[in-house]
């Protein structure tokens, strides 16, 4: 099979671009994608997703015959239709009808280029570039199926800035003091327990315990005295992680922080969320209290510097609690990344 390229005015370095286009990214949730052209853009390629019966396309949004976006037309119950000549296109991306010759019968390579699609935690997961001997494994998410769970997808969150400082952020664990102190930190519990990331087949986990409340602040619900909060990571290279908090009891709440790289300076964050408590309350307000929190990150991740983030030790100073920091940058370039922007 041909290397695939990366599309015209790319912000990442080519081998980076490949590495990432062999993964599996979530590009849109489920819930949102309908008969009708949808746009999103993953590792700088335009792309157009529609669902066609039970079936969801995802194809360059490019229409083969004169090159005008899919995103700009219309659809009908057979597929979406280009403005240009009014080519339709459904079902695994085939054209179904040209409109100015009905009689001919459609040349079977009149295709759009789509992509593999997998659709879990509610969202639509897109391989650019899928490596037929060494296809790239999905990230799993603990609890989603579990009976007693329930399960919310939160709204996409779009950052100006790149995927892995946003997961970066997401593993940090030394911010909480500082930078989510109106919706579940403690200013005044500043110090971060050791704790040991392990290595695993696709990064790594953390099981991080601390005194560090996961309730919402002015909730005025709180542990018992003396309970220690377990927050168990787990990093699937190289932009989704899942965090389950340990609430008293047997309380669950698992977040997947699955940072889509838009281009190597744009993320849309997606974040399946699962819980087994609290289920009288109205998802709507989970929703709002989680981006909260990713709002409150928000001013970090778009203004650090550099860009992106340097995979070399050297370049940045490090604290004994960046212990996961250390582990994802290490983890990152052992599966070969490098400096990730072209400039
Ligand atoms: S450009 Fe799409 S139908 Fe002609
Ligand atoms: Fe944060």
């Amino acid at each position: 099979m041909k290397t695939p390229l990366p599309p015209a005015h790319c912000t990442f370095e080519p081998d980076d671009w490949l590495r990432l286009a062999r993964c599996w990214h979530p590009v849109a949730r489920l819930c949102d994608v309908g008969p009708a052209p949808m746009k999103a853009v993953l590792l700088d390629e335009q792309l157009v997703i529609y669902r066609i019966g039970e079936q969801i396309v995802a194809a360059k949004d490019v229409c083969p015959h004169r090159g005008v976006p899919l995103t700009l037309g219309f659809h009908d119950e057979h597929g979406i239709i280009c403005p240009y000549h009014g080519l339709r296109f459904g079902a695994d991306g085939r054209c179904n009808r040209i409109p100015s010759s009905p009689d001919q019968p459609v040349p079977a390579k009149l295709n759009l280029l789509s992509f593999p699609v997998e659709v879990r935690f509610g969202l639509v997961w897109v391989c650019l570039a899928p490596d037929e001997e060494n296809p790239a494994p999905l990230p799993e998410m603990p609890h989603w199926e579990d009976a007693g769970f329930q399960q919310i997808n939160c709204p996409p969150f779009d950052v100006a800035g790149f995927a892995g400082r946003q997961v970066e952020g997401f593993l940090d664990v030394a911010h909480f003091a500082w930078v989510h102190t109106d919706t579940f930190a403690d200013a005044s519990n500043q110090t971060v327990p050791p704790y040991n990331p392990v290595e695993t087949d696709y990064g790594f986990a953390v099981d991080y315990w601390s005194s560090v409340s996961n309730y919402a602040a002015g909730s005025g619900q709180q542990a018992p005295e003396g309970f220690q909060w377990l927050r168990h990571f787990e990093m699937h290279l190289p932009f989704t992680a899942t965090l389950t908090v340990h609430f008293p009891d047997t309380a669950r709440l698992v977040i997947m922080n699955a940072a889509s790289p838009v281009s190597a300076r744009k993320t849309r964050m997606f974040a399946p969320v699962a819980r087994n408590f609290d289920l009288h309350i109205p998802v709507e307000e989970v929703e709002a209290f989680n981006h909260r929190v990713f709002e409150e990150d928000r001013l970090m991740v778009e203004t650090q510097m550099p860009e992106r983030l340097p995979l070399d030790l050297t370049l940045e100073a490090h604290i004994p609690a960046d212990r996961s920091s250390i582990a994802y940058r290490r983890g990152l370039k052992k599966q070969g990344y490098g400096e990730f922007f072209l400039v």
